[in-house]
């Protein structure tokens, strides 16, 4: 028997960065899926086929799982499975097998989904019952292993879906009504390393005091985002992002190209505009009334932008 699941991708709409450091953040998934689909197998061994990671055959035994050369690519669902194998021990394996609707270069949390949509799999696979706040601390458990840093909240909007205010790792989830604008997504065309990002910036935190006072603005500002989104008040919620931006300026992690794509949806009547994630690269995003759309996709075009048409609140992570 073979079971298929899916997980949304995600996009941050306020507070990266501070959220690692316990602040609050606001995330969106979206609806550009990861697939998995687990069957057990007969021999002792993890199996994984995983073409738009560019594996197309990758094989572990059970003893072995973490152990040697792990590529990148299957860290995430290797370290799940061995997490798993924890707690639940078996001792035939399974055969995996992934698929995703984007590139694992926009920053949409491929690994994050990817990881949530293994587990859930592996639960319905063995019939075990679990909460999402279980589900979320086994996926995080998995992410620590292979990254060592990281604030859980791409894992909260693959698990829960929709739009959610977060604590983290996963202290509140709390999912908020963000329906009635338009969110504008623009990749810059560069691929950023998120944990190296963090890294950077934790550094930075060591190193200059002052940068703590600076996270604490964002924890603060996205709680007043949270309130302007139940108000519906989009124009200040724009005026944040802008705030949000000038603050993640401060961490360094903005870049010309972004600066360049958030300009242009400046020029073209954008509320608000941001980059989303860890910076360095991967997406910005712009805020706007649904009107405006085609306006600021346009002008992100036109200085080389990628629009991204995705759409915000998508379902969590399910069975297909
Ligand atoms: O680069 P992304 O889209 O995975 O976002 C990273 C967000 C950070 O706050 C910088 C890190 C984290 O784990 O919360």
């Amino acid at each position: 028997m073979a079971i298929t699941t899916s997980a949304p991708g995600k996009l941050m709409l306020f507070g990266e960065h501070a959220v690692v450091y316990g602040y609050p953040c606001i995330v969106t998934a979206v609806d550009q899926r990861v697939y998995v689909t687990v069957e057990k197998n007969g021999s002792d061994a993890l199996y994984l086929e995983a073409p738009d990671l560019g594996l197309m055959a990758y094989s572990k035994t059970i003893a072995d799982l973490g152990n040697k050369d792990v590529p990148k690519s299957v860290a995430f669902i290797e370290m799940l499975y061995k997490r798993f194998l924890e707690q639940y021990p078996q001792d035939r394996g399974i055969i995996v097998k992934t698929k995703s609707d984007f590139s694992s270069s926009f920053g949409f949390g491929s690994s994050s989904a990817v990881t949530v949509a293994f587990a859930k799999a592996l639960m319905v696979l063995y019939e075990i019952d679990l909460t999402n706040k279980q589900l979320f601390d086994m996926c995080y458990q998995a992410v620590l292993d292979v990254q060592g840093v990281g604030s859980g909240f791409d894992l909260a909007a693959a698990i829960w879906g929709g739009t959610l205010f977060y604590e983290p790792p996963a202290k509140t989830v709390e999912t908020i009504d963000i329906d009635g604008m338009a969110i504008i997504v623009g990749y810059t065309g560069i691929k950023a390393d998120t944990a190296t990002i963090v890294r950077m910036v934790g550094e930075m935190r060591r190193q200059q005091p002052m940068v703590d006072g600076t996270m604490k603005e964002i924890g603060d500002l996205t709680q007043t985002a949270r309130q302007l989104i139940v108000e519906r008040n989009w124009e200040h919620l724009g005026t944040l992002m802008d705030n949000n931006q000038a603050l993640l300026q401060q961490l360094d992690v903005s870049t010309d190209r972004l600066e360049e794509l958030i300009q242009a949806a400046h020029q073209a009547q954008a509320f608000g505009a941001k980059l989303s994630g860890a910076g360095g690269g991967d997406c910005m995003i712009a805020m706007a009334l649904k009107q405006n759309q085609q306006a600021i996709e346009t002008a992100i075009e036109s200085v080389h932008g990628e629009v991204m048409h995705v759409s915000i609140n998508a379902e969590g992570v399910r069975v297909e």
